[in-house]
């Protein structure tokens, strides 16, 4: 059993345990203590010394983050001291950053920001000027870097290097010309960068931010020679009773949301989750071809993360025939729409703008991929973050109390359980497993709860009974958490037969395109809210769904679904 010590903060004689640090035992005990540089789970660097506590019998300021905390130690987090300081170092900061918080995209969730009024800075105290020579980088299809608002915190360099094995950024210069940048190159487009955006979540002001779409989607509204449809998917609608601020439930203010929409123009409205069934039943299918015809390599992947398809096509390109053929939901069903549009919609596919609401910036890539265009078109023309849809939605002045319920248009409006966790990670495992079994057996699971893929563990590993057949199947989120099991499958040591990786943590419910400020206790929340949807589902099987039914019975031939719902990737013949 581990000892427990004591020390004492702002007077109060407070337990710890060996190896906490100071700012870990002050959180435990309620105690808030502001940081910049800091991140949970991770080593701290010590780079802004916000986090600074004084130690009473030194007089000392000391770091709480990095500090570890000592046996009868004394310090007080909130002195006189202490908040001169914070306030000096805040002042410092602000001295080097441009004041344009009226426009930046991360006021109200900026830390910067925040601690300025926390902490009285009402005035510019030092004049160093804004750094006006500091790059601007929108090249990449997802990430736009302002790095004139960069205090030099390091989390990205962090996040992209421990959290995702990629290193796309790291810091170049010395001195006063220390910057981040993506290595050698211009910008983050021509390195190596996989669009996963971790790096926005973790900046703590407005130096990163997805490529904003906003403006081509209001064009698209506005214009009278275009009708815009438009589609969620399923962790966007986890997070909409907390745009509301409201205590309802996901049915109910996704219904808000439809309505708001159809207020402002945007002319129908899909649910993503019948996409994720359709997913569901194409890789399912395909699962079963490998292991049974051994047409194709195993293990599979799953191929609906593009953060996960540009981390294989660029570290590991060898294993692209690993992936899964199938498109991701939203593009497949922007395929599907402008190929029926005609038929179902009574509009010409070529009037017709697609939007996909997405809680990821990593989707915004797939827009600019060839491999997924038919028919001339691209299937997605605009990807919205969950971000971007709520400020969008503050543009045109919605009003909660004024917004008329609405229901998502015909046809595709229907989704079953499996095709709503697809939002946590194992989600899609387990929906997969759900089918792969019907279609192995032809009898359904008795119990559709796969549990062991569930839960929000980095990886988890299990194995699958299917009719005396054993499939060893992981789950992965986080990139650099895929590395070792890929190593593996190079030196063919590895017995898995599917992977599911997922480059967000907890999956795309955690995903960069959500509301800032994500913490462990709101993707936990999310996450239970998924499996909650899925258990109040009547259908809980994707090839149960009857509109995915329709469309194999009467909308499309094979021919078709192959050319609709599956894709290429680079290097593929
Ligand atoms: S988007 Fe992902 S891969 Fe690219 S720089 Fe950011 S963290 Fe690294
Ligand atoms: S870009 Fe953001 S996260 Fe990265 S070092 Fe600058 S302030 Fe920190
Ligand atoms: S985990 Fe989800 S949100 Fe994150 S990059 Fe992948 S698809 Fe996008
Ligand atoms: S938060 Fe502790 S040094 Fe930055």
């Amino acid at each position: 059993m581990k000892t427990k010590l004591k020390m004492t903060i702002n007077n109060k004689e407070v337990d710890f345990i060996k190896g906490e640090t100071i700012y870990q035992v002050a959180k435990k005990a309620g105690l808030f203590i502001p940081t910049l540089c800091y991140m949970e789970g991770y080593k701290p660097s010590g780079a802004c010394r916000i986090c600074v506590v004084e130690d009473v019998k030194t007089g000392r300021l000391i770091a709480s983050c990095s500090y570890p905390a000592e046996s009868g130690m004394e310090v007080r987090t909130d002195s006189p001291q202490v908040r001169m300081s914070r306030k000096k170092i805040i002042e410092l900061l602000l001295s080097n950053h441009p004041q344009d918080c009226l426009t930046c995209t991360k006021s109200g969730a900026c830390l910067l920001q925040n601690l300025s009024k926390q902490y009285g800075v009402d005035e510019i105290a030092f004049q160093g000027g804004a750094k006006k020579k500091a790059v601007i980088d929108k090249a990449s299809p997802s990430v736009e870097r302002d790095m004139a608002k960069c205090i030099l915190c390091g989390r990205c360099v962090t996040v992209c290097s421990e959290k995702q094995g990629v290193s796309a950024i790291d810091f170049s210069h010395r001195g006063f010309s220390t910057q981040v940048a993506p290595g050698s190159f211009k910008s983050l487009a021509e390195g190596n960068c996989v669009s996963c955006g971790q790096c926005i979540m973790a900046c703590p002001v407005g130096a990163l931010h997805e490529i904003s779409h906003k403006k081509l989607v209001i064009d698209a509204i506005i214009n009278p020679n275009k009708k815009v449809a438009l589609q969620f998917a399923p962790a966007c609608q986890m997070t909409f009773p907390e745009y509301f601020k409201k205590s309802i439930s996901v049915d109910d203010a996704t219904k808000k949301i439809i309505g708001a929409l159809r207020s402002i123009g945007v002319n129908f409205v899909f649910d993503t989750c019948t996409a994720a069934d359709i997913t569901i039943v194409e890789e399912a299918k395909e699962l079963v071809e490998r292991l049974t015809k051994k047409n194709k390599p195993l293990p599979m992947f799953t191929s609906c993360c593009p953060a996960w398809i540009n981390f294989i096509e660029t570290f590991y390109p060898k294993h692209t025939k690993h992936l899964s053929s199938c498109k991701s939901p939203h593009m497949m069903k922007g395929a599907l729409i402008k190929h029926l549009s005609e038929k179902l919609l009574k509009t010409k596919a070529k009037d017709l703008f697609v939007v996909s609401v997405m809680p990821c910036v990593a989707k915004k890539s797939e827009t600019g991929r060839p491999q997924l265009e038919n028919e001339g078109m691209a299937n997605v023309d605009a990807v919205l973050t969950t971000r971007e849809l709520f400020s969008l939605l503050d543009e045109f002045g919605i009003q909660y109390e004024k917004i008329q319920d609405s229901d998502y248009d015909r046809p595709f409006a229907n989704a079953s359980g499996a095709g709503k966790i697809f939002g946590a990670t194992g989600g899609v495992m387990e929906a997969a497993i759900r089918t792969a079994y019907y279609y192995v057996t032809g009898k359904e699971l008795d119990n559709v709860d796969y549990k062991p893929v569930r839960g929000m563990s980095e990886i988890k590993r299990a194995t699958v009974d299917i009719a005396g057949t054993q499939v060893n199947v992981a789950v992965v989120n986080g990139l650099g958490n895929v590395v070792d099991i890929l190593e593996d499958i190079s030196a063919g040591k590895s017995d898995l037969h599917f992977i599911e990786v997922m480059s967000c943590p907890s999956g795309c419910v955690g995903g960069a395109g959500q509301p800032y400020n994500t913490d462990a206790e709101l993707l936990k929340s999310r996450t239970k809210t998924t499996y909650k949807e899925d258990e109040n589902s009547k259908i809980r099987r994707s090839h149960e769904n009857p509109d995915v039914i329709e469309l194999y019975d009467k909308h499309i031939n094979e021919h078709e679904a192959h050319d609709l719902l599956h894709t290429r990737y680079k290097g593929d013949k």
